[in-house]
């Protein structure tokens, strides 16, 4: 068996090297060992002997958000306190990083969870119509499915241009006087389509129209200003793009929609005036009494780490180095005549995703046979029946790694 393996590795190796236009397989063994060490590299914990390319499920996190978690839990823990007055220090960096107000920050869990707390705040009425996309997420989708339950609203699928051009003209024509909410992703987990969030938002305000954008895919990988985009509310996860700690997030609600919601969960740090014996309360208005109760101060700390990390960086280096290698993964594929690339070839609708499929072999298939034969972690697309392959392209990926994934690619269609 292990003959076997060392066999179908040296052919695997043998057929990639020309491709890669190394010497020998021994050249490229060689080489690879080399791009596991770069310097970007060095700077997270990922191990070394497998290529990860699926940071758009769940990014790996730099040594120090690692260590800022680390700390963070000593120092709390020696003393039993929570910490939580240095909460805001993390709201202040991140409301930094996407430019908007601190008011307009609640630190959440996941995505998700902002999807919900947008979905079961609103004061929706029986008939009224939602709009999502058919390439949302289920964490984008499930919120709205449930309510939409609960008090009769009418779910309206669309179908986006996949090209990324007609969506602003495809999302209008779908509303009707009875729409009420468009939740769509600012980039589609499916082929890392970018939409046009802040034109979709102007219009909608015009209209009473209320935004809530997934911005699961984009914190991180694009540029994400929200005072200039401008939707109603933004929710977001810290585990993807951003290198943060998992099971973190921020809901971003609007100053001016803040009095749209109803908290749906209410307690310490939602309220504003509190009187028990009075049975008197009123809510705060600002977005963080979205975080009543006790936190996780270490964990959210470790988050501004995150944030501090893409900030020391240099959020532009990081989102062109994951460009960059989006771009030379495309030209890579072109060449191969079995792939069919479905992320968009504009530039301008593109990212740092990049969705492929083929009629020689499924999704299941290609990816097992990446991970066992070539140890590179891609994920499958079975949303929307797409039957495709997903590669992310993040801070931690080499240009030789893509190379050696676009090679890998070809032998396993060829
Ligand atoms: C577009 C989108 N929305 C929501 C989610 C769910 O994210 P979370 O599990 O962090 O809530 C994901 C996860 O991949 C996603 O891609």
């Amino acid at each position: 068996m292990r003959s076997r393996r060392k066999f179908l590795k040296s052919g695997i190796l043998a057929s990639i090297v020309p491709y890669l236009g190394f010497k020998s397989s021994r050249h490229l063994a060689n080489k690879i060992q080399q791009f596991t060490s770069n310097n970007t590299q060095d700077l997270f914990l990922l191990n070394k002997d497998r290529h990860f390319f699926n940071t758009a499920s769940l990014g790996a996190s730099p040594h120090q958000v690692v260590n800022a978690y680390q700390e963070w839990t000593q120092k709390l823990e020696s003393i039993s306190e929570t910490g939580h007055q240095n909460v805001k220090t993390c709201r202040n960096a991140t409301a930094d990083f996407l430019g908007c107000l601190s008011d307009e920050i609640a630190i959440t869990r996941n995505t998700t969870e902002g999807i919900n707390i947008v979905a079961q705040g609103l004061q929706l009425e029986e008939g009224d119509e939602i709009i999502l996309s058919t390439h949302e997420h289920v964490g984008g989708a499930v919120p709205w499915m449930n309510v939409a339950k609960e008090k009769n609203l009418q779910l309206k699928l669309v179908d986006l241009d996949l090209s990324g051009k007609d969506n602003l003209i495809v999302l209008k024509n779908a509303v009707s006087p009875r729409t009420k909410v468009i939740s769509l992703s600012h980039v589609t987990c499916t082929t890392g389509m970018v939409l046009p969030v802040k034109e979709l938002s102007s219009w909608c305000r015009e209209r009473n129209i209320i935004t809530c954008i997934d911005g699961a895919q984009a914190i991180g990988m694009i540029d994400v200003n929200l005072g200039d985009l401008q939707p109603d509310f933004y929710a977001t996860s810290g585990h993807k793009w951003l290198y943060g700690p998992k099971g973190t997030g921020f809901l971003y609600i609007n100053k001016n929609s803040i009095d749209m919601l109803t908290p749906t969960f209410a307690g310490a740090y939602t309220t504003d005036e509190y009187n028990l014996n009075e049975l008197n309360y009123s809510y705060l208005k600002i977005a963080s009494r979205e975080e009543y109760g006790t936190r996780n101060t270490p964990i959210i700390m470790s988050l501004k780490s995150a944030i501090d990390f893409h900030t020391e960086q240099g959020k532009e280096i990081i989102i062109e180095h994951g460009f960059s290698l989006a771009r030379l993964f495309k030209s890579l594929l072109i060449d191969i005549p079995e792939v069919e690339i479905l992320s968009p070839m504009d530039e301008a609708f593109s990212s740092a995703i990049i969705t492929f499929r083929s009629p020689i072999k499924g999704y299941k298939e290609i990816q097992q046979e990446l991970m066992k034969q070539h140890k590179c972690r891609v994920r499958g697309i079975y949303e929307n029946e797409l039957n495709a392959i997903r590669v992310s392209c993040a801070y931690y990926n080499t240009e030789d790694q893509i190379r050696y994934l676009a090679a890998a690619i070809k032998e396993i269609l060829s």
